[in-house]
């Protein structure tokens, strides 16, 4: 048995290890929410967020996790009896479906098998079948580690209907691949602030674009705290319509910052670096990974274990022998595969580290992997 390792690795796909810069950052006393002091630290909040979204439309953040920020896009827009499709390629898509069934939306759950993104052409043929108010999709399923083709399906939606709404949780995409908000014509996108803007959970953010606005005026969904027009009140003042979470803000202010100045493109290349090199090291030690090539997230992989190995006991003792905190397969992929998340503030040593201990483990459960090729071929690559 190795030595107990003394320090965390945090290697999920959020929340992420949250750089000093930020907690410093947060380490901030109160200040009055309707005055001057906090307007200029939410404005600049905003204009980051818009750069970060590539939009001018206008951003509302929220005090909740990400699927608040997913409940807020359908309860603006939807109406109980509206039609819907989702594209649902993992877990996520999943949890789309269950909100807009919550409050009676009728959801075509067009449904994806797991490991593969939504495929254009089906989702052409389910819009030939009639008008849908809205379709609704992951940038990023982190369950699966699968990246869809975001602007695509956007010219897909509006070759074919062109009024639907196009509603994106980009909450694990958003900074860990590239998303055009006003090019792409995408009507509501959600952030979260605790995947690649390396700050805590607890933030949501969405965009709102013209037609989005247009749906929220005849949207029927029951709502208060979520709703846009108590915040449309508050946001030209720089305020928010409920006590806004201001350590986090201060926190997502520095988050935004520091990707800034690291730069869109590279934040972009880091991100698709650390993916590559974790598929590296994985494919050298033969292990099969979920996504192919071609779809694989920047933000998360999925990676089935050794024969004979259950994903949740690498997962208990990587955490239990080295301290390294890998995530689990959910819903139908639980113990038969691991995830390793690379977004946010994650490099690629961290990843070789998290390779040398699964190394040992998989040696240790007397798996037939060829001890130190995984290391040695992402090292090879640095
Ligand atoms: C793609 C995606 N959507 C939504 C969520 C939900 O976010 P939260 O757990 O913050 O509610 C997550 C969280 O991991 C996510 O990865």
């Amino acid at each position: 048995m190795a030595r107990k390792m003394i320090k965390y690795s945090l290697m999920i796909p959020g929340p992420t290890p949250i750089p000093t810069r930020v907690l410093s950052a947060m380490n901030h006393d109160m200040i009055g929410h309707r005055g001057p002091l906090f307007s200029a630290v939410m404005k600049e909040v905003m204009e980051l967020l818009r750069w970060a979204y590539d939009t001018k439309n206008e951003i509302f953040i929220y005090p909740s996790s990400g699927t608040g920020g997913m409940e807020v896009a359908v309860v603006n827009t939807l109406s109980p009896g509206d039609k819907v499709i989702v594209l649902n390629i993992g877990n996520f898509g999943s949890r789309f479906v269950k909100i807009c069934k919550a409050y009676g939306v009728d959801v075509n759950d067009v449904k994806f098998e797991r490991g593969k993104p939504a495929d254009p052409a089906v989702l052409e043929a389910e819009l030939k079948k009639g008008p849908v108010k809205a379709v609704l999709f992951q940038q990023n399923e982190t369950s699966t580690g699968v990246l869809n083709d975001v602007e695509t399906l956007a010219k897909t939606v509006r070759k074919n209907q062109l009024d639907a709404l196009v509603i994106v949780d980009a909450v694990s995409g958003m900074m860990a691949a590239p998303l055009k908000t006003d090019e792409w014509d995408l009507d509501v996108v959600v952030s979260g602030s605790q995947k690649a803007f390396m700050v805590p959970p607890g933030v949501s953010a969405v965009s709102i674009s013209a037609r989005a606005w247009k749906a929220h005026a005849s949207s029927k969904c029951p709502k208060h705290y979520w709703d846009w027009a108590l915040m449309k009140e508050e946001a030209p003042k720089g305020h928010t319509y409920t006590t806004p979470p201001e350590s986090l803000i201060f926190g997502m202010r520095e988050g935004l910052r520091m990707l800034k100045e690291e730069g869109k493109e590279n934040v972009f290349a880091r991100h698709k670096f650390n993916r590559d090199l974790c598929r590296t090291a994985a494919k050298a030690l033969g292990l099969k990974l979920l996504a192919d090539d071609a779809h694989a997230s920047p933000a998360v992989t999925a990676i089935s274990p050794p024969a004979g190995i259950d994903g949740e006991e690498v997962r208990k003792l990587m955490r239990e022998d080295f301290n390294v905190e890998v995530a689990p397969g959910q819903g139908e992929l639980k113990s038969k595969i691991f995830r390793i998340g690379h977004l946010g503030y994650v490099d690629s040593l961290d990843i070789i580290g998290a390779f040398a201990a699964l190394e040992v483990l998989f040696k240790r459960l007397g798996a037939k992997t060829d001890f130190g090729a995984g290391v040695k071929a992402a090292m090879e690559m640095l």
